[in-house]
């Protein structure tokens, strides 16, 4: 059967979700778990979108707007562009999927970093497109080794920024050095799926800086708005670009109540700020709680934190689960050490650093 089967996808590795709640529960015949694994919304959906949800649903007996009209008008809207600079995708992970199709050649290649979000490898697999690697320094994608790497086959570039699963970022100064004289070849892609929790001043907007550059910008709704399981997201980019994105896209990728869900979201201030907030609260709590039990980690300025355990990461992650705890366990990135916690409420931070506290037998 096997050999019925695309080279390619022989070689690919499949990506490894969060393990979700139920399922945890299921296999552990636990009563409560909570999940830290996905950086999801721990605060829910925004309200906004949930009530608009509840509108569109009488609706789905018709296609959705093939062309997203109304929502692609309020992005452009928010980010002085035209509708025509945006592609809406069902999650960024189509998203990546739609770029390496429109724009990588058979024999062109991606480069990214070693450790980053593993959808850009395992998706340019797929698409059976080669892909390099570059070490991180210090966490941190080393844009100035990615120069050198960059050679005539090299197509896209993708830069996770903020970074996942590490959450450091690449500041401005240092982009704008990046793409200003890079190849005319090369397509830079930013994933700013972490866009709405930064705390720092030098952080840079992909929207600002994609014109007149070979810039795409990606966004989700997953993160800060809470409707990871709506599954949408958008690209920013030129025009010339994305008509040509419009014409891999499936006609009807982004379903009707993602689309109704997600303009609604874009008017939802409160929920944002009230997110941003808890996730501020959130993170000072567990580098507090982290740093007294003499816990190591790297700060962040997404929703997550990559912590150092100083042992087996992996058998971290099953104690964690035993104690109803699912964080992510870092194997498949290489990081041995480590797990990856998304930032909760309150409780679900206390609970964490309870659990986490008799996992590692620390006071
Ligand atoms: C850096 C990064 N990009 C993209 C995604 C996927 O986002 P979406 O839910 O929009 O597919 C994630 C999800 O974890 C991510 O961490």
């Amino acid at each position: 059967m096997k050999k019925l089967v695309r080279k390619n996808i022989l070689k690919v590795t499949p990506y490894k979700a969060g393990k979700p709640i139920e399922e945890t529960k299921r296999e552990l015949g636990l009563k409560k778990v909570i999940k830290l694994a996905s950086n999801e919304n721990s605060l829910g959906a925004s309200p906004k979108a949930l009530a608009a949800i509840r509108k569109a649903v009488t609706a789905v007996n018709r296609y959705p707007d093939s062309q997203g009209f109304y929502l692609k008008r309020k992005l452009a809207d928010k980010f002085s562009l035209v509708p025509e600079n945006i592609v809406l995708g069902n999650g960024s992970d189509e998203l990546i999927d739609i770029i390496i199709k429109t724009f990588v050649e058979d024999r062109e290649e991606v480069l990214t970093a070693d450790i980053t979000f593993l959808e850009y490898e395992i998706i340019s697999r797929v698409n059976g497109r080669r892909v390099s690697t570059v070490p991180l320094k210090n966490f941190r994608f080393d844009l100035r080794e990615m120069k050198k790497q960059i050679t005539g086959k090299t197509k896209l570039i993708f830069i996770a920024n903020p970074n996942n699963p590490t959450g450091t970022y690449v500041p401005k100064n240092e982009l704008v050095g990046f793409i200003k004289d890079l190849p005319a070849h090369v397509l830079v892609v930013l994933d700013e799926a972490y866009d709405t929790f930064i705390d720092v001043p030098d952080f840079p907007r992909g929207t600002e800086l994609f014109k007149n550059n070979n810039l795409i910008v990606m966004r989700t709704f997953s993160k800060a708005y809470g409707l990871a399981g709506l599954r949408i997201g958008y690209a920013v980019g030129d025009e010339v670009l994305t008509a040509y994105m419009e014409r891999v896209r499936q006609p009807f990728n982004v379903n009707l109540l993602a689309q109704a869900a997600a303009a609604a979201a874009l008017d939802d201030d409160d929920f944002l700020l009230k997110t941003g907030k808890s996730v501020l609260e959130g993170k000072y709590y567990l580098y507090d709680a982290l740093r007294s039990m003499g816990i190591s980690y790297v700060p962040s300025v997404a929703n997550f934190i990559l912590v150092d355990t100083a042992r087996n990461g992996a058998g971290v992650f099953q104690s964690m689960l035993k104690e109803g705890v699912i964080v992510r366990d870092m194997q498949q990135y290489g990081l041995n050490n480590y797990v990856r916690v998304t930032i909760g409420t309150r409780r679900e931070n206390e609970k964490f650093i309870e659990a986490f506290k008799k996992v590692l037998n620390k006071k």
